[in-house]
């Protein structure tokens, strides 16, 4: 076991030291929060910490670069690793545990098994990136074996995970509150990403394309645009106008089961996947 505090925060690798360490607090009834991450953290993810702290009594954050979401032609390899800078940013908002397992602990010999992802998986990030959110379920539902939270927390930067993770907990009766929290972003509108430190001067500006088209979007709505393919087409149009052309999708979606929708009649979103330059990014916006 390897267990080291880097000032007040606590740096577990071991999963049976971490479940300890929840139950012990869980028994002197504290109330644990959980924020997993793949570390490389900004305010975005910190913002995520900062309402498990309000909130709960405990903080555990983890940090784990889950080989089984990327895809073979994916960015694992450059996916960015900060380890000292997310343990330095951690200390200072008070969080007691950061769990950062090897792989190795998390996929042993001979592991074999996995969760078949619930049917919101199945489109846009699901279509895009097969296998992904199979990745992502199994090890969200490794973490939440190892740290048997009372609550955690996902960002809707995220929006279909945040959604699938609710669908997964609701269907496999899992014994947690799931708690969404709103999207950060720079000033210019950009959302946070860690894939942002890829972006090039030129591409950074592009990738604003993204959160304009979703405001865009918005407004229309708001206007009173009720044609999801009129709000489609806005939404492409901002994006080749902000020299985005690689769309991967650019949908509206019913905002609990990402089904297309005939009408903006309910609480919809419009969700865009794009390549900027080499870098993949993802935005949404809920329309009210
Ligand atoms: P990661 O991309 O590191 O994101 C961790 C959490 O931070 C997710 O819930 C994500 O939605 C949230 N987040 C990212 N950018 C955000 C932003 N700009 N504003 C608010 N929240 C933001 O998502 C993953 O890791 C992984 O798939 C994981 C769930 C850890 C499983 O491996």
């Amino acid at each position: 076991m390897r267990s080291t505090m880097t000032g007040t925060v606590q740096v577990i690798e071991c999963p049976d030291s971490m479940r300890e360490l929840v139950r012990a607090a869980q028994s002197n009834g504290r109330r644990v929060g959980l924020v997993p991450t793949m570390g490389a953290l900004h305010e975005g993810h910190l913002s995520l910490v900062r309402a498990s702290t309000t909130e709960c009594d405990v903080t555990a954050v983890t940090i784990f670069v889950n080989p089984s979401q990327f895809g073979a032609n994916e960015d694992l390899d450059q996916y960015p690793r900060s380890l000292e800078n997310d343990l330095a940013a951690l200390e200072s908002l008070a969080v007691e545990w950061v769990f950062a397992p090897q792989t190795a602990q998390m996929y042993g010999p001979g592991f074999s098994t996995w969760i078949s992802p619930p049917e919101i998986a199945a489109t846009l990030e699901g279509e895009s990136r097969p296998g992904h959110f199979r990745g992502v379920c199994t090890i969200v539902l490794k973490l939440f074996q190892i740290l048997p939270a009372d609550i955690v927390y996902f960002g809707q930067k995220d929006y279909q995970q945040s959604q699938v993770i609710r669908a997964m907990a609701r269907d496999l009766d899992l014994p947690i509150e799931v708690s969404v929290q709103p999207t950060v972003r720079e000033s210019d509108g950009l959302a946070l990403s860690s894939r942002n430190q890829y972006l090039n001067g030129a591409d950074r500006q592009r990738a604003l394309g993204l959160s304009r088209a979703l405001q865009a979007a918005a407004a229309a709505v708001a206007d009173g645009e009720r044609s999801p393919q009129a709000v489609e087409q806005l939404m492409l149009s901002e994006l080749r106008n902000a020299g985005v052309d690689e769309v991967e999708y650019a949908a509206v979606a019913d905002a609990q089961t990402l089904a297309p929708v005939q009408n903006i009649d309910r609480p919809c979103v419009a969700l865009i996947a794009a390549r900027v330059g080499q870098t993949r990014l993802i935005d949404n916006r809920l329309f009210e």
